[in-house]
This record gives C-alpha cells, structure tokens and sequence, in this order.
C-alpha cells in the first residue's frame, strides 16, 4: 500500500507529478481558504505526511489523534504553528523552509521599508483621488533612507540579506541577535548592540525574530518609548512579537513617525482593526516570501522533506 500524504492547501499538479506513482496524495480543495480544522484532524490521523501551511495548527490536540504520522512539513520558515516538541515526543519529524526564502523576504522588507520611508502607498492613493493638483517642495516628503541607521533585530539568514541591501544605500548597520553573527560583522561590517540601544539608535527598526516566549510582545509600549520620535518600525516576522496596542497608540501619539507590518497577531486582521484608521502605516497581508519563484521552491523543498523521511533518509531541512 502506498504512504499517503495529505496537503493542506490545493497546489498545482505540476508539483506533485513526480511523487505520483509512490504516494497517495490528496490535498485541502482550496488554494485561498485554509482547511477546516475538523478535516485536518481527521486527516492527521490517515496519513503518513502532512504538508501544513502557517495558518494550520498543529498542536497537543491533533499529535494526540495521529496514529501513523512520520512527518509535518510545514510551508514557511517559522514553525510557531507546530508544537515540535510534542511532535518530536510522538515520533514526528518537524520540517520548515529555510535558505530558500531569504533573498525574496529580504526584498520584501527593503520595499516595505522604503514604501513606509518614501509614503509610496499613501502617494499613489492620493494620485487616483484626484488630489494631485500642483507640485509643491514638501508634497509627500517621507524620510530618507540612505545614509541612516538601520537596526536589524534578528540577524539571521534572513536578517543577513535585509543588511546586504542596506549596505547598498550606505546605511550605518547595527542589529541584534541571541548570538553574535561574526559573518554579518565582517562581511557588513554590522554592529552588534544590546536592545535597548538599539532601538534608542536605530532610525529603521526591523523585526526578523522568530515568535518564541522570550520575543512574544517584545516590542511594548516601553520599547515605542525609547524609539526616536522619527524612528519607523517594521515587521516582517510574526505580528506577536509586537504589542499591537502599544504600537497603535505609539504611531497615534506620534512617539515614533511610521511602521510597515507585513504580520499581524490575528490574521488576517478584522476590518475594523485601529491600523486601518492610520495614515503613517503601511499594512500588507503577509506576502514576505511571496514571489512565485520562492513559493515554488518552499513547496518543492516541502515535498522533498517529506519524501526522504518518508523514504527513511534525514530531511533536509528539519526543525530542531
Ligand atoms: C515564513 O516563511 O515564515 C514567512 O512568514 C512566510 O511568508
């Protein structure tokens, strides 16, 4: 009998062609809605793999009623979704997507900084409003970029690429991180510095940091309070590492001048959400890896993992 592998998420066949004669797979019907999570469970407990998506949780719940499963291959480089823990305790073997995605969110990040910078979003609104009527020195001015400091919190893969663009503006580059990144360092020229001096130095902010319980709402009110009044914020990692609160009513008191959030703690956000009020943020429905190249690659990479537990090998690319 073959193994089977359920996809929680409806890609194309172009991907799973090649697996076709050696597994059984099914995937979710839609590529938009995520699977309901009576279905997930069910299907957790028939398959061999599951390939997840970061909305799908896999939790003490699901591992529970899993009976065969090897391997959670889940589709994003953060896995705050999954209980690896408890996947590990019963056997299963935990995968994500690092390497593959780093050039593309690091793009992703430099444009969102740059649109949140330079009031792209906002100017490209007022353009198709009509309002455009003449040109004047201060229309839409934003803040420069080059030459500024940007401070990396995070340094990883990720937070790597975002400082190799930023050194392409000559940025003064400083970040932080649990250890030390002496590549980041040498090659950048980067400068390792406490939190709090950062984000009292820094005129970007960059969130890159894992959700974890130590960076779960790390940016509190106290951390808006020590940025510069002309500091902008942004976050392309997990919306919980930031205390939404705190950052509304920092960016509503003009504590700090502007933010870029590709992630927000519940998504997608209700559309009554207080950022929707503001003009100095600039809101995207987390898109950080979102190129078609990189998508593609996430999923193949996804499916490898599977396939080489499946095929009693080591994954590729397992969480530890
Ligand atoms: C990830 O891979 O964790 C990203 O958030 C997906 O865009």
């Amino acid at each position: 009998m073959k193994k089977k592998i359920y996809i929680t998420r409806k890609i194309s066949n172009q991907f799973i062609e090649k697996y076709a004669d050696k597994y059984d797979i099914e995937m979710w019907e839609s590529e938009s809605k995520p699977v309901p999570r009576d279905l997930l469970l069910e299907k957790a407990q028939e398959v061999d793999a599951l390939c997840t998506m970061l909305s799908d949780k896999v939790d003490e719940e699901l591992l529970a009623k899993q009976t065969q499963l090897k391997v959670v291959a889940n589709l994003a480089v953060g896995y705050d979704n999954i209980d690896v823990l408890k996947a590990n305790q019963s056997g299963v073997t935990v995968t994500n997507t690092p390497g593959v995605l780093s050039d593309t969110t690091a793009d992703l990040t430099f444009s969102l900084l740059m649109a949140t910078a330079r009031r792209i979003v906002e100017a490209d609104a007022y353009l198709r409003a009509g309002k455009w009527q003449d040109w004047s020195p201060f229309l839409l001015a934003g803040s420069d970029i080059h030459h500024k400091t940007i401070g990396i919190v995070g340094m990883g893969r990720i937070g790597k690429q975002v400082a190799k663009r930023a050194s392409g503006f000559d940025m003064n580059i400083v970040y932080h991180n649990r250890s030390r990144n002496k590549e980041a360092e040498g090659e950048l020229g980067a400068q390792y510095l406490p939190f709090d001096q950062l984000i009292q130095q820094a005129d970007f902010i960059v969130s890159l940091l894992p959700l974890t319980d130590e960076t779960h709402e790390l940016f509190d009110s106290k951390a808006f309070e020590q940025m510069k009044e002309t500091a902008i914020f942004i976050n392309v990692s997990r919306g919980a590492v930031v205390d939404e609160k705190a950052l509304y009513e920092a960016l509503k008191q003009g504590q700090i001048k502007g933010a870029g959030l590709d992630v927000f703690t519940k998504e997608p956000i209700d559309m009554n959400h207080p950022f929707l009020s503001l003009d100095n943020v600039v809101l995207l429905p987390h898109i950080g890896s979102a190129s078609t190249e990189t998508r593609s690659n996430m999923i193949n990479l996804c499916l490898e993992n599977i396939d080489a537990v499946l095929s009693g090998k080591e994954a590729l690319t397992e969480v530890k």
